[in-house]
């Protein structure tokens, strides 16, 4: 039998369609880029000094760079959740933190992700790298049961396993940090099979290349369309470099990560010219939440806005975004507003596929890439790590202007010297809301004086009311997180073995 059923389930509008046109020739393919704990500042483009970020640097050069991006929470598992579904993590359920390796949750099959989109329209799907949407029991949740026909990947953080091979292997090779103990080493998963425990990050890289570009080739030689998505570790603490990129940037350890990340970005862009889709292909990057400032100088940065992971501040969600597309992006700068909510009803609309029968908090923002018209997004909801229903937003953005009702530090952005941004900056609630002019002031230092500002009062009132209308839309999921965890359900390549988790090795 040949496994190939991805055909199978076409839709009649999509067999007249291509019966009429050329399918592959119609439908573009998609590569969506996502770094991790990168920052609004961490980029060349974006204005670093001492990042070396060539690959990135030329896409935003020939493609369109956004000022006004937005993920959907300051942590990872959240965010990742908003950007393939479309939806707001609390209505997934994807709160409160993050996903362990033993989460009993993760991202409920019954939502539908960007792959479960473009696949009954005749896309072949992978991805690779870091997953963090859960695995559960039997590989319950992983991208290949979530639309993806392959994934190859480490399905969460790298720090969540005694990573000794990035600290100390090999001795050459400047790596930085410790990991969690008392669980398994970092497994390496190819579908829903562990193919390294534990993953032999140095040369990681590698094999994503050599998965990306055997994908790619495959999918351009059947002329089929295709969606990849590259979720990244790079430039998750604890930062690492394969030999090529160790030591090579000028800016240590998280510039070395982040240049290794650029050089497969880099790969990518020629493996797209070498197949002849280069045109037909739209390329969007984008980060998780803003950069983990508890690193200090190894963390990564968030360039003039507020502090960064873990908060509501810009700096924990206002992220770097670039969208590609030879031929057809006109290449420039936005500063029109969007989110990685916006990515999937684009994609859907692009590829011609019909939007999943859910309540959707992203817009199509064709008309953005194509310098067609202004965004249909006009306002941004930021919610907290453990959002909940009784304090609901901590801040809302509508048009220029953002109020703040809570604000709150975050282990994750400690030590800045912004009292602001640590974990001792407790709970604020603001009655009236902290309200800032993100064009004139997007560092958010100086609140505007409602009393002596009638025209804020009124931007106040509209602002109230967007809040009361989209909290009245929003039916918190069943959290995921607080299921828990359950050590039987960290992967182990040798699951009869004993004692665990020390003998998961293979
Ligand atoms: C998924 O199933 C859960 C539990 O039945 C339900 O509460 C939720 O609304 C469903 N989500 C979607 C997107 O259908
Ligand atoms: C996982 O799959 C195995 C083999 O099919 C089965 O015996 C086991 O009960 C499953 N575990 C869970 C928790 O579903
Ligand atoms: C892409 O389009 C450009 C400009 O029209 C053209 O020069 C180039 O050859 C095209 N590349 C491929 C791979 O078709």
């Amino acid at each position: 039998m040949i496994k190939r059923n991805t055909m199978d389930n076409i839709r009649p509008a999509y067999v007249i369609i291509c019966l009429l046109y050329s399918c592959s020739a119609l439908q573009p393919n998609f590569v969506l880029l996502f770094a991790d704990d990168l920052g609004f500042g961490d980029l060349g483009c974006y204005g670093h000094p001492s990042s070396l970020t060539p690959n990135l640097d030329r896409l935003a050069a020939g493609g369109l760079r956004f000022t006004d991006f937005y993920c959907t929470s300051p942590v990872c598992s959240p965010s990742r959740a908003s950007l393939l579904t479309g939806r707001y993590q609390t209505r997934s359920g994807i709160y409160p933190g993050v996903l362990y390796p033993g989460s009993r949750g993760g991202l409920p099959l019954n939502e539908t992700t960007i792959a479960e989109v473009l696949k009954p329209v005749g896309y072949a799907t992978a991805a690779m790298g870091k997953w963090h949407l859960g695995l559960g029991a039997n590989g319950t949740f992983l991208p290949t049961r979530q639309g993806f026909d392959q994934y190859l990947g480490i399905p969460y953080s790298h720090d969540m396993g005694p990573c000794h091979n990035l600290t100390c292997f090999p001795p050459d090779v400047k790596c930085f940090g410790t990991c969690d103990v008392g669980t398994v080493t970092v497994p390496l998963m190819h579908n829903e099979n562990i193919k390294q425990q534990p993953a032999d990050f140095l040369n990681l890289e590698g094999a994503y290349r050599d998965f990306a570009t055997n994908f790619i080739n495959t999918a351009a030689k059947n002329k089929q369309p295709f969606f990849l998505y590259y979720p990244s570790h790079h430039t998750h603490y604890p930062q690492y470099a394969g030999k090529e990129a160790a030591g090579r940037s000028l800016r240590g350890p998280f510039g070395d990560a982040l240049l290794e990340l650029d050089s497969t970005i880099g790969n990518l862009m020629i493996t797209l010219e070498k197949t002849g889709v280069i045109n037909n292909t739209l390329v969007l990057f984008t980060s998780d939440n803003g950069p983990e400032l508890m690193r200090m100088s190894r963390g990564g940065n968030s360039g003039p806005l507020k502090c960064g992971k873990g908060t509501t501040y810009e700096g924990g969600m206002r992220e770097p975004a670039i969208a590609h597309w030879a031929g057809t992006i006109r290449p420039g700068v936005t500063h029109e507003m969007a989110s990685t909510l916006d990515i999937l009803p684009t994609i859907a609309a692009l590829a011609g596929a019909p939007l999943p029968p859910v309540m959707l908090d992203g817009f199509d923002m064709t008309d953005v890439l194509l310098s067609r018209g202004n965004s249909k997004r006009e306002a941004m909801m930021f919610y907290p790590i453990d959002p909940n229903e009784a304090h609901g937003l901590f801040a809302l953005r509508l048009g220029k202007y953002k109020a703040h009702f809570y604000t709150r530090g975050a282990s994750h952005s400690g030590t800045t010297p912004d009292q602001d941004c640590p974990v001792y900056a407790v709970l604020k609630a603001h009655d009236p809301p902290l309200i800032f002019d993100l064009e004139a002031d997007p560092s958010e230092h100086y609140p505007l004086p409602l009393e002596e500002r009638p025209d804020i009062q009124t931007v106040l009132e509209r602002i109230m009311k967007v809040k009361a209308q989209f909290e009245a839309s929003m039916v918190f999921g069943q959290s995921q997180l607080e299921k828990g965890t359950d050590p039987n359900l960290a992967p182990c390549c040798n699951p009869e073995c004993t004692p665990k988790p020390g003998c998961c090795h293979c």
